[in-house]
């Protein structure tokens, strides 16, 4: 059942040609429940993968790696103002943003075409153009992986936050995500205000402005800025956008009069990281086969042959270079390994 020094090249989208000491994927929770007690898992370290678009390699994974493949798209429940419909951790997120929106369930459309899986949606709290997972989120269940058991989770339990959850956390690296319940509209209810969501919408008429509308909007802004990562490896957003104080705002904006942020909070300002990195001078810069993107600085890419470590140095490099130009620590978004 479990395979041995197999490759995971096609299993990440950075493309990183390395390989886990051992390998098995599961499509059902029976089984994923008996690799669980199989000697390799119980000693560990044990990885979970699901779209693997998240993770960045720069070795070959000395213990198991498994592959969540559990399908099923389904409607469970519904009130006068929701649908609940769960999805199986290993649907491809992309698969059930455009199923829910062609079922005539709202909620999920600013979401659109982000690579990656339902199952590792809530671990970071995915989200774009001003709608965050945990907007439309009501539970997920999970087995603990020391015995197995099925463990729901309310969206108090997961503590979501800013690319953050419970399982990055107190619960890091012991529970499987096996489905998620999602609480999604009846009416639409579309949040359009994104600065360049906005102007992509700026042509259509408002009689036309459904959910499928904004999806489609939210789709060429990715498509026209974002790298494709079947084109070109990538993790999309390799850093976080760091939080700091007013103050700490204020003072900045003396020295660079047009910095990018926005408000988090009553006292603490998000600044944009891709323009922290465009101003450090980064945007479009390769090492070797290691780059930042061309169109958003805020992607590392891999443009072919570049390993995990070349990512890995180059994101030190702009680390250290935005830290003495603005004394911003930036925060990787994506798992190394
Ligand atoms: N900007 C620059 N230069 C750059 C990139 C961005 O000046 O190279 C400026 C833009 O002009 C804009 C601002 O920074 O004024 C924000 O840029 P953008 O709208 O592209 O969003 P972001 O803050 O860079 C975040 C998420 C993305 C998400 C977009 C849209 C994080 C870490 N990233 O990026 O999420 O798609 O907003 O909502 O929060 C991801 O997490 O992997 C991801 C792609």
């Amino acid at each position: 059942m479990l395979l041995e020094n197999h490759s995971l090249k096609s299993l990440n989208t950075f493309g990183m040609d390395v390989h886990a000491r051992y390998f098995a994927s599961f499509q059902e929770v029976d089984v994923l429940r008996h690799v669980l007690s199989l000697p390799p898992c119980r000693k560990g370290p044990l990885l979970i993968l699901g779209g693997g678009s998240n993770v960045l390699f720069t070795a070959d994974f000395q213990g198991v790696v498994l592959k969540n493949e559990i399908g099923g798209i389904a409607l469970e429940k519904e009130d006068d103002d929701y649908f609940f419909v769960r999805a199986g951790a290993g649907v491809a997120w992309h698969e059930l943003v455009m199923q829910t929106l062609s079922a005539g369930y709202h909620g999920l459309e600013n979401l659109a075409l982000i690579p990656g899986s339902v199952g590792a949606a809530p671990m970071q709290n995915i989200g774009a153009y001003g709608v965050e997972l945990k907007d439309l989120f009501e539970s997920l269940d999970a087995i603990r992986i020391e015995d197995g058991e099925c463990i729901r989770f309310s969206k108090t339990d997961c503590a979501f936050g800013y690319r953050e959850s419970v399982f990055k956390n107190k619960c890091k690296d012991q529970f499987v995500i096996t489905s998620v319940l999602f609480r999604l509209f009846k009416k639409p209810q579309l949040k359009t205000q994104y600065g360049s969501l906005e102007k992509e919408l700026a042509d259509c008429p408002i009689a036309e402005r459904d959910s499928l509308a904004v999806a489609r909007a939210v789709m060429r802004i990715r498509q026209s800025k974002l790298p494709d990562p079947a084109k070109i490896g990538n993790a999309g957003s390799f850093f976080k956008n760091p939080e700091i104080t007013l103050a700490e705002f204020d003072s900045l904006k003396k020295h660079f009069p047009d910095i990018i942020a926005f408000p988090a909070g009553p006292d603490h300002m998000k600044l944009a990281a891709g323009w922290l990195i465009e101003k450090a001078g980064w945007k479009g810069v390769r090492r070797g086969d290691a780059g930042c993107h061309e169109n958003q600085a805020l992607v590392l890419v891999n443009h072919g042959l570049a390993k995990g470590i070349d990512v890995f140095a180059l994101s030190e490099e702009i680390m250290s270079s935005v830290h003495a130009m603005f004394g911003i620590f930036l925060h990787r978004e994506v798992n190394v390994y």
